[in-house]
């Protein structure tokens, strides 16, 4: 086995620069524990960036996978194959969508999405004029040209230009200036995430999403809900947008629906699955050659099936409380340093007057992986289930961290 300072110089040579990873080398987990190379334990309160919800090496999960990787792995969409009928239909059982389509990822399933809503009004509509993207200020959506081009923070774009256009981007949680811009009856769809993730873990205010809603309908516009941080249970609903009573047009998926295999999907309504639908005779409108393959989709419904059959979500409410009331103590405890803590379920966020990557750097280094999200917050997302003592030890980590004066502006 190579020692992890020969793979971190084989990292050097090998990989592009383009991420920062932490300087460890991973190499296997447990429920809510990894460990690297050396051995080093871990308590992972990322899970793979709001993924692995099951938690690491879940045995049904494992064998469910291992059995399907042994039937069928992949066929294409020239045929149907028996596991994507089933996993379309766990997510329309679960939420408003009539009509799923699988793709590989989060940016895939935005892209789509994007394509779905201009071909809706084009082809479906007949408002081919109708082609601005309306998005929030402070949004991620992912990294394809479309999406980075709907991102709502110029750091994403910057040397990528040109753009997809045209963008209108709107303050977050502010119906009067999503009105102001929908009223001008030129954009195909609006996009938002229910909870701001890489933002910060903004949570949008009571009746923004149903205020949305209704400007949709009085304008014509297809709403997005992009859950692929929020969704498949990560905050205490089987969708985020379920604590609002309010449903959208089209939401998009991946993280957490595959369980780590990777997945996306575009869950729609009836009438805006129109927008990628084939005419009778015509070409296929978008497709991918990975989407709805057996393994992914065994994953999706397995996901969904031991969510349900282990309680999951009633453990992500408490975890996610639990969790919620200690990161409270540390702002307590640390005034002026700790600034405040939010989210839901298992998706929190804790601010810091200073740079939350150093509270990560030092977390790690005593054995708890946290992540970033935003300028500065340090991002929450563990496995649903993680237990209490696993999270007692992680605040117990960051009380030492805060306590050496880690974070503070
Ligand atoms: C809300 C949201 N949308 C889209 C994406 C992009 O997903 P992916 O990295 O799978 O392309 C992310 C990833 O962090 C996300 O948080």
């Amino acid at each position: 086995m190579p020692t992890s300072t020969e793979l971190l110089a084989l990292a050097d040579r090998v990989l592009v620069r383009n991420y920062r990873q932490q300087p460890i080398i991973l190499a296997r987990g447990r429920g809510a524990e990894v460990w690297d190379v050396e051995n080093k334990r871990y308590i992972d309160l990322t899970a793979g960036i709001a993924v692995c919800g099951l938690g690491h090496a879940h045995s049904t999960f494992t064998a469910r996978m291992t059995e399907q990787m042994q039937r069928l792995i992949h066929v294409s969409n020239l045929y149907y194959n028996d596991q994507l009928m089933p996993a379309a239909r766990a997510i329309t059982e679960k939420c408003f969508a009539a009509k799923v389509f699988f793709c590989n990822s989060g940016a895939e399933a935005n892209e789509a999405a994007l394509k779905l809503a201009r071909r809706y009004q084009s082809q479906v509509v007949g408002a081919p004029q109708r082609t601005t993207f309306v998005s929030t200020l402070g949004s991620f959506h992912g990294r394809s040209f479309a999406t980075v081009s709907i991102t709502g923070q110029p750091k994403y774009r910057e040397g990528f230009g040109p753009m997809v256009e045209p963008v209108e981007f709107v303050e977050f949680g502010n119906l009067a200036a999503a009105q102001a811009v929908l009223e001008k009856r030129t954009a195909c769809a609006m996009i938002v995430e229910p909870i701001q993730a890489e933002g910060g873990i903004v949570v949008a205010p009571p009746g923004y999403l149903a205020g949305l809603r209704k400007l949709c309908d009085e304008t014509g516009t297809l709403l997005i809900f992009d859950e692929v941080q929020t969704g498949v249970g990560r905050t205490g609903r089987w969708f985020a947008h379920q604590y609002d009573n309010v449903v959208p047009d089209v939401m998009t998926l991946a993280k957490g629906l595959g369980g780590g295999i990777p997945i996306g999907a575009v869950a729609c309504s009836e009438k805006a699955a129109q927008g990628l639908a084939a005419a009778p005779g015509g070409a296929v409108p978008h497709a991918s050659t990975f989407g709805g393959n057996p393994l992914a989709c065994a994953a999706a419904s397995a996901v969904f099936e031991i969510i349900e059959n282990e309680a999951l979500i009633e453990r992500v409410m408490q975890a996610g409380e639990y969790l919620g009331k200690r990161l409270s103590e540390l702002v307590t405890k640390f005034p002026g340093h700790v600034v405040d803590q939010r989210g839901r379920g298992l998706l929190r966020g804790l601010s810091v007057s200073g740079a939350p990557a150093a509270v990560v750097a030092r977390a790690r280094e005593l054995g708890l992986l946290v992540s970033v999200a935003g300028d500065k917050v340090i991002r929450f997302a563990p496995p649903f289930v993680v237990e209490r003592g696993q999270l007692d030890e992680a605040v117990a980590i960051l009380g030492k961290v805060f306590g050496e004066g880690v974070g503070k502006a």
